[in-house]
Formats: C-alpha cells, sequence, structure tokens
C-alpha cells in the first residue's frame, strides 16, 4: 500500500507471509534506486514500512517491491496496470478522494442486493482502466474517513474464521476477539485485488470510526463502563487499538512525525540492539494499545497533511473524548488546545476530516444536544435513563451531542473565516462519513470565507432502502422544528452558527472525489452500477451528483452561496417517492384492518 506521500518522499507499507527484508525498487530511476526495511512481528504477522526518499514534487515513477530480493510486486500475471509512485505536486490543482462505512463482502449478485455495489472497488476498477470519472483525471489522495473494518457486525467469511478458532456463542461471539482476527479481518477487507490494486497505486490516509473498534464507541460514560463489565472488550480495545496501529495509522504519518512515534522509536531500538534479527513487537504494541485506551493523553491520533497550498486538518473524534458527565467533551483538553494551534489561515483552503460530521441536518444537530441536556438531567432525574437509550439506539453522538465542544470549534472556524487567524482562506471543509447517507450543507455567515460541510457516506452499507424515504422528510425536514422545540425545552443554548442544506441527501453507496483549483471547489460523488450483460464483479461508474461551488475571490464581499447540482436530486425527489410509500402502507394498513373486521 502506499500510504503518506509528499513532495519528496512515500511510505510503502506491506505485510509479509515470512520474516525477511523488502526493497522498494523504481526501475525507471538511474541506477535503480532502492529503499530497504526489514520485517517486524506482531503477534507472529510480518510487516514492513519502506521510507522512499528523495523522490521529487509532481512525478510518477513505476515501482516494485522485493522481499528477499524476489519481486513480489506487481504479480507477474497481474491485469492492472503497473504500480506507481506518485509524489505531491507542489501547488495547484489537487484531488482529494474520500469516504468511509464499508462492509467487504462478495461482488456477487446476492451480495449487491443486501449490500450495493462497493464504489471503492467500482472507483479502483474505473482508474485501472484510466476512466476516471466526470472530473477527467485521477485523485491524489484517498482519504478514508472511518469504518474502514466492520469488527462488530461480522461477514460469513469472518464468522468462519472465528469458528475455526474458537466457539461463536461465548465471549466477543461472532464480534472480533484479538488480533488474530483483526489481521484476518484486514486481509478480507484490503485483499481483493482490484482494491489491492488500487491501494499500490493511489496514496492513502485514514482515521477510525466506531466499527473499527465496535458501534457507538465511546458514545458515554455508561457505554464505556457496560463494555468493561464483560471479559472480552478490554482484548478487543486493545486488539483494535494495536492493528489500527499497524494497519492504518503507521502509514499517516510524515517520516518526520514517524521519527516521534512512541512505537515506532521503540522499534528503531530494537532492531538496533539485535541487528539482523526481526524485531518481535507485540508487547510494546499491546502495551502501547492499552495505556492509549486507559489514558487518551497519552497518544494523538489526530495529524495533519499539506494539500498544495491547503491544509488537511485530521481529527480523531472518537479516541480522544472526555466521558466524564461534569466535563463531557469531543476532545479532551489537549486535543483540543491541538485543534485550536490548527485552525489557522494563511492556506488557500482549510480542510477539516472528521469522521463524524460537524454540521448535521439542523433538526438532527438540535434532536442530538437536546438528548445530551436530557442525559445530563436537564427534564429531572427520570429521562436520564430513557435518554442514554435513544442516545445508544439512535446513535445521538456526533458533535452535536457534545454541544460545548460544537462551540469551541464553531468559535476558531469563526474566527479563521473573518480572517483573525492569518489571512482568511476561501473556504472552510469539513469532510465526515459516518451517516450512510451524504449531502452537502453550508454555514450562512457573510464573511471572507465559505464554510461547507461535505459527506459521503457509505462506500459500502447502504441504509435500508424502506427507511431512506422516511430519513429524508424527518432528518432533511420535519426534525427542524421539533427538534428547535425540544431543545429549548431542556434549555440547550442556540447553536452559534446557522447552516442550510445545499445538496443531497443521497443514500447511494458512493465515493466523493472533491476537486480544489485555486478558490473553486467542485465535488463529485461516484457510484458502481451493474451493466447488463456484464458480470456482477465489472460494474462501472455512474455520478450521483456533481456539485460546483462557486466561492468568490478572496477579500470579496460575498455574495449569496451558489452551488450547481447535476443531477438536481435530493429531498424533493425522496418526499416524491415517500408519498406512494405513504399511500401504500395506508391502503394496506386499511385492507389488513377491513379483514379483521370480517
Ligand atoms: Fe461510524
Amino acid at each position: 500500500m502506499v500510504r503518506h506521500v509528499d513532495g519528496d518522499t512515500a511510505a510503502i507499507w506491506v505485510e509479509t507471509a515470512r520474516a525477511g527484508e523488502v526493497a522498494v525498487r523504481l526501475p525507471g530511476r538511474d541506477g535503480q534506486a532502492v529503499w530497504r526495511a526489514p520485517t517486524f512481528c506482531v503477534h507472529g504477522h510480518h510487516y514492513a514500512l519502506v521510507e522512499v526518499t528523495g523522490l521529487r514534487p509532481g512525478e510518477r515513477t513505476a515501482y516494485d517491491v522485493l522481499v528477499d530480493d524476489q519481486v513480489v510486486w506487481p504479480a507477474e500475471d497481474d491485469p492492472f496496470p503497473p504500480p506507481a509512485l506518485a509524489t505531491s505536486p507542489p501547488e495547484g490543482p489537487l484531488r482529494l478522494a474520500f469516504g468511509s462505512c464499508r462492509t467487504s463482502v462478495p461482488h456477487d449478485a446476492v451480495h449487491h442486493l443486501t449490500h450495493g455495489v462497493d464504489a471503492l472497488r467500482t472507483y479502483g476498477l474505473a482508474l485501472s482502466a484510466e476512466e476516471p470519472g466526470p472530473l477527467g483525471v485521477a485523485p491524489d489522495l484517498l482519504l478514508l474517513l472511518g469504518d474502514q473494518v466492520y469488527a462488530d457486525s461480522t461477514s460469513e467469511a469472518m464468522q468462519d474464521f472465528i469458528a475455526s478458532r474458537r466457539r461463536l456463542d461465548e465471549g466477543a461471539g461472532e464480534e472480533l476477539a484479538d488480533f488474530e482476527e483483526y489481521a484476518h479481518l484486514y486481509r478480507l477487507a484490503w485483499s481483493e485485488p482490484a482494491l489491492r490494486w488500487l491501494f499500490s497505486w493511489l496514496p492513502s490516509l485514514m482515521i477510525f470510526d466506531d466499527h473499527d473498534i465496535r458501534d457507538d464507541w465511546n458514545t458515554s460514560l455508561a457505554w464505556r463502563a457496560e463494555m468493561e463489565r464483560t471479559s472480552w472488550w478490554h482484548g478487543r480495545v486493545v486488539a483494535g487499538l494495536g492493528s489500527y496501529w499497524v494497519y492504518q495509522h503507521l502509514g499517516n504519518l510524515s517520516v518526520a512525525a514517524r521519527a516521534h512515534d512512541p512505537l515506532w522509536t521503540e522499534l528503531q531500538r530494537r532492531r538496533r540492539a539485535r541487528p539482523g534479527v526481526e524485531v518481535d513487537l507485540t508487547d510494546a504494541v499491546d502495551d502501547f494499545a492499552a495505556r492509549a485506551d486507559r489514558e487518551p493523553l497519552s497518544y494523538r491520533w489526530s495529524y495533519t497533511h499539506p494539500l498544495g497550498g491547503s491544509r488537511l486538518v485530521v481529527v480523531d473524534s472518537r479516541a480522544a473524548r472526555q466521558l466524564d458527565p461534569a466535563r463531557r467533551a469531543m476532545l479532551d483538553a489537549s486535543e483540543m488546545a491541538w485543534l485550536d494551534q490548527q485552525l489557522t489561515g494563511d492556506v488557500e483552503h482549510l480542510v477539516v476530516a472528521t469522521s463524524l460530521p460537524y454540521l448535521l441536518p439542523p433538526g438532527i444537530h438540535h434532536l442530538e444536544a437536546w438528548n445530551e441536556a436530557v442525559v445530563a438531567g436537564a427534564w429531572g432525574a427520570w429521562w436520564r435513563r430513557p435518554g442514554e437509550w435513544l442516545r445508544q439506539a439512535f446513535d445521538l453522538e456526533h458533535w452535536a451531542a457534545f454541544h460545548a465542544s460544537f462551540g469551541r470549534v464553531a468559535g476558531m472556524v469563526t474566527e479563521v473565516a473573518e480572517g483573525r487567524r492569518g489571512s482568511a482562506p476561501a473556504s472552510v471543509l469539513f469532510l465526515s462519513g459516518d451517516v450512510h447517507h451524504s449531502y452537502v450543507t453550508e454555514v450562512d455567515r457573510p464573511g471572507v470565507s465559505r464554510v461547507l460541510q461535505l459527506v459521503c457516506s457509505p462506500i459500502r452499507n447502504p441504509m435500508p432502502r424502506v427507511l431512506r424515504a422516511v430519513f429524508a422528510v424527518f432528518a432533511h425536514g420535519v426534525a427542524r422544528p421539533v427538534g428547535a422545540v425540544l431543545a429549548r425545552s431542556a434549555k440547550v443554548p442556540a447553536p452559534p452558527l446557522r447552516w442550510h442544506g445545499v445538496a443531497g441527501p443521497w443514500f447511494d453507496n458512493n465515493i466523493a472525489v472533491l476537486d480544489i483549483e485555486g478558490e473553486d471547489l467542485r465535488t463529485v460523488w461516484l457510484a458502481g452500477r451493474v451493466v447488463p450483460g456484464l458480470s456482477d464483479d465489472e460494474p462501472e461508474l455512474s455520478v450521483v451528483a456533481d456539485v460546483e461551488l462557486d466561492l468568490p475571490p478572496v477579500g470579496a464581499a460575498q455574495g449569496p452561496a451558489v452551488a450547481h447540482v447535476h443531477p438536481e436530486v435530493g429531498a424533493r425527489r425522496w418526499i416524491r417517492r415517500a408519498v406512494p410509500l405513504g399511500a401504500t402502507a395506508l391502503v394496506v394498513a386499511g385492507m389488513l384492518w377491513h379483514r379483521s373486521r370480517r
């Protein structure tokens, strides 16, 4: 997998079948430049991260991977184009593919019915055929925004593996229990040939969300206490965070950031102590993960990444939470102070990635803020328990459900947008996933910067069809007045920002591609479509939505937001669908009532 890439370095991450030396070779370079790294071992699995340095900005170079001097990638009979390392362009246009929530099940007709077509795999197939969709060019970076793997809701293949090791009616049951099972889960998720090619060709960055560990991870102190009462939770969270560091996080880091990472430095220390012997890092990874869970202040999973003239700030909105009801916060004090330092101007665009949407549909925002206040006792002690039940049952756990944190970030963003933290960027963009539908919202704020929320979810885990119309009408319609009244009744202060829907919602499995070209923004949401007459596992790319967001020149007075949405779909379409659905339900209910009277 090609992971962190900047102007002159690239990180190549591999898992190997055995201990050995991994080399990355650039055959096109003079003298066949080679970079090497020995494998290290965690719980019997072997990994290497090769840091390729001395590259030139904006170059694309073919590479191959060798283990103990044998070429292992690309495979001899690989039908895909040769893998390539593409360093970041120094400036200019930048395209960032992003999305979240991907279950990994087979790509056949049965699973297309239950899980839809995999948008990321379809995009990989299209890119490998040099058909990149409406933008006409391939992205520079893939940003996966959470639920990359589902450790709680497992596929048949995963359950078969678990059953080969232990009983499914004990302990963690059909959920994951240890590192060995996580290693298998990642293998199932990322070994499919088209995806494997995509990951070897397109640099990727990642951040976790709840399902990488467990549904509702850290939603509240009550949730955490309930988990800690089980026999299996400790092992699960240690395996989840340890494997996350190995499979996802290590590759997020630049060469400089990795040099300061405590586990990476421990690996180097052990290598120096016993040269030529593969380091077993198992104990250090387990200890590190246990501490990261017990003492969130001990490690920061958030990170930043330069995007040409813009900046990407990737925020951990799960592990750094403060759950004590008296000081409840999405980010603990240290993490919030770090974010405060990162949210500054003097960039073209400030892009903030948070797995959980910062701006929900306004009605849902009010409901989550109301729920937080009710659990804290705003409606009296009796309502606390049903409030906690509602929170967990309906995932009322986004930024809105940490209202004080929402306010702190709103203050920072407002200062950035008003040019009080350096010159104002053209936009502040929140990129998120998690909510199983996609949309664009924008803050109603006449200021220098536009402030937008772009959501892309799911890549492959769609909301059931029967719920979509109901959800669209509720979340993007009636929830607003209902939620506002409820929030007022619980004395929740009005949010410091006002915002409105620009486009969506869309419920398709999809992957979004944000195109930043100077001050202009365009985002396309792409899905996979099975083509009649072709095999189910050869879907083609289709456009869910193509949204152009016209930005005024920096410094100019901002007029009303302009968005060109192609095709014109969204809540109205779902309302149109809800009407016949409601009418059918009424007719069926009437017939059943009539039968019961006979
Ligand atoms: Fe999630």
